[in-house]
């Protein structure tokens, strides 16, 4: 089930990457970097992940606004690297590595900061991805989540769109999934309509 899902997401998101930064949901994507980045506070020569990466545009963006960190793409879709690849101008101060966000290819402790952004909600095993996030997280560092919320205190919200649907949760499911992975929360800001920012930091 859940090899044939991540398979099914790939192919999607395979599919997509070609045209990916040209079709009209990677304009409001990248809307939502730029007000995430508003909110983002990172310690010096920080090393960061992006965790479902796409096409690498908000790490371009964060290595612009912090010149002195490193950053890690992660994604399931080698075609979307392949894209954030090309248009790597920080490199090698940005890298890309394919795999999966329930299994992490990272030691303990090793980014003070992890992002997300529009793709936990396509994670069937939500739980297991937020060990990943709470191991790969030095004590204290962030995790900014962003994606779409639901109001619908039935966890989650299942919508019947892309393979096996989407997940969406709401701000205190959220809460309650993070806090059961050693993760606090810090904050919720709306970022852009339904679009919600979480931010989480790791328990020392
Ligand atoms: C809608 S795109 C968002 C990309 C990027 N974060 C952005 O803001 O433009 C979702 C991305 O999540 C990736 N993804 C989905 N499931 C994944 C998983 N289980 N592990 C790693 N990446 C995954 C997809 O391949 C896709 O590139």
């Amino acid at each position: 089930m859940t090899f044939n899902f991540l398979r099914n997401k790939k192919l999607l998101f395979d599919q997509w990457a070609s045209s990916y930064d040209w079709l009209f949901p990677s304009v409001i994507y990248q809307a939502i970097h730029k007000r995430l980045l508003e909110y983002v506070d990172l310690p010096k020569r920080a090393n960061i992940l992006d965790m479902g990466c796409g096409t690498g545009r908000l790490l371009e963006r964060l290595a612009t606004k912090f010149p002195d960190i490193c950053g890690t793409g992660l994604d399931l879709s080698s075609n979307m690297l392949r894209i954030a690849r090309q248009s790597d101008r920080h490199h090698p101060r940005l890298i890309y590595i394919e795999g999966q966000a329930e299994s992490l290819p990272f030691a303990e402790g090793q980014f003070e900061a992890v992002f997300s952004t529009i793709s936990f909600l396509h994670y069937l095993e939500p739980q297991k991805v937020l060990s990943e996030v709470a191991r790969v997280l030095s004590p204290g560092g962030r995790f900014y989540l962003v994606d779409i919320t639901t109001k619908k205190e039935e966890a989650p919200q299942i919508l019947p769109i892309s393979p096996l649907g989407i997940r969406l949760y709401s701000p205190q499911q959220r809460e309650l999934l993070g806090s059961s992975a050693g993760l606090l929360c810090l904050s919720h800001q709306y970022l852009l309509g339904p679009v919600l920012l979480t931010t989480f930091t790791k328990l020392s």
